[in-house]
């Protein structure tokens, strides 16, 4: 129960890994609240979970959170951990990138995240946690992957600054970057069809030293271990959960 009395926040709690994040923090004891565009799926992923309340907000659309977070201000007075994890995937090679694509992903993944946490920081104080979702893909050089990799390693840049400028107020922030994870992502690709993600899921688990994929939960665990007291000395890092990807 490390997260008994705590209000936990995650933006982009409704499938996959922020789903499976929120079940676990809300199952160690902790009032959780979640955002996402998807109504459906936000009121399914409320319904299996204790005490938990969800919000549609689209971060592409800063604003959107602003009512969000007078909610949780009005209900709980404060936030003790902010999980900052929704996110887009694209894939494109760079002669078929255009300006439109760049800025959809980047909208969400980085711009977004970076004013979700601001906009939530009025509520965070001394002994407060922040995690971020990052990706492996920031610092590989996947082909197809430079739009992605570019917002997700912009967010791993903005989440060093957020942990430095943070220390002083006892505030700690941290990434985790997964790995290749079984999630409806894969199938979310902008202009994929069925047979080309397949065949993208093959060259992934082909390229993890662990041949197979993360499923969710291995990765919020580590998201529940970066927010929680047990790493009170830990802030500013990228926790690589990816099967041995990246140092392999
Ligand atoms: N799965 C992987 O292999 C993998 C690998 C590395 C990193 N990641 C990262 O992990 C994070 C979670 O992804 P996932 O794999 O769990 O995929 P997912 O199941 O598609 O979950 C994505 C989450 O982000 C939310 N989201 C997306 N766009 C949003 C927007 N504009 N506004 C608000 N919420 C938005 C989604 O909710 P709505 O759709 O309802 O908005 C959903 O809750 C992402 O940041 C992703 O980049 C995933």
């Amino acid at each position: 129960m490390r997260f008994a009395n705590k209000i936990v926040l995650v933006v982009g709690g409704n499938s996959g890994i922020g789903l499976s994040a929120a079940q676990g923090f809300a199952a160690e004891g902790a009032t959780v609240v979640i955002t996402g565009r998807d109504q459906a799926t936000l009121d399914a992923a409320v319904a299996g979970m204790a005490d938990a309340t969800a919000h549609r907000a689209d971060v592409a659309d800063p604003a959107s959170l602003d009512p969000v977070i007078a909610a949780v201000r009005e209900a709980h007075g404060r936030i003790d951990v902010l999980f900052v994890n929704a996110g887009i995937g694209a894939f494109a090679p760079v002669r078929e990138v255009t300006p439109e694509l760049w800025d959809q992903v980047h909208d969400v993944n980085l711009r977004g995240c970076f004013f979700a946490v601001q906009k939530a920081l009025p509520l965070i104080g001394r002994g407060g946690s922040i995690v971020i979702t990052g990706s492996i893909g920031a610092v590989l050089g996947v082909p197809g992957n430079a739009i992605y990799a570019a917002a997700k390693a912009g967010l791993r840049a903005v989440a060093r600054i957020l942990a430095t400028e943070l220390v002083g107020e006892g505030i700690r922030v941290n990434v985790v970057s997964p790995g290749p994870t079984e999630t409806p992502i894969i199938h979310r690709n902008v202009g994929m069809d069925a047979a080309a993600v397949d065949s993208l899921r093959q060259v992934m688990i082909a390229a993890v030293p662990m041949k197979r994929m993360g499923e969710p939960s291995e990765i919020a665990r580590a998201v529940l271990f970066l927010a929680s007291d047990e790493a009170s000395f830990i802030t500013g890092v990228d926790l690589f959960v990816d099967g041995g990807c990246v140092e392999l």
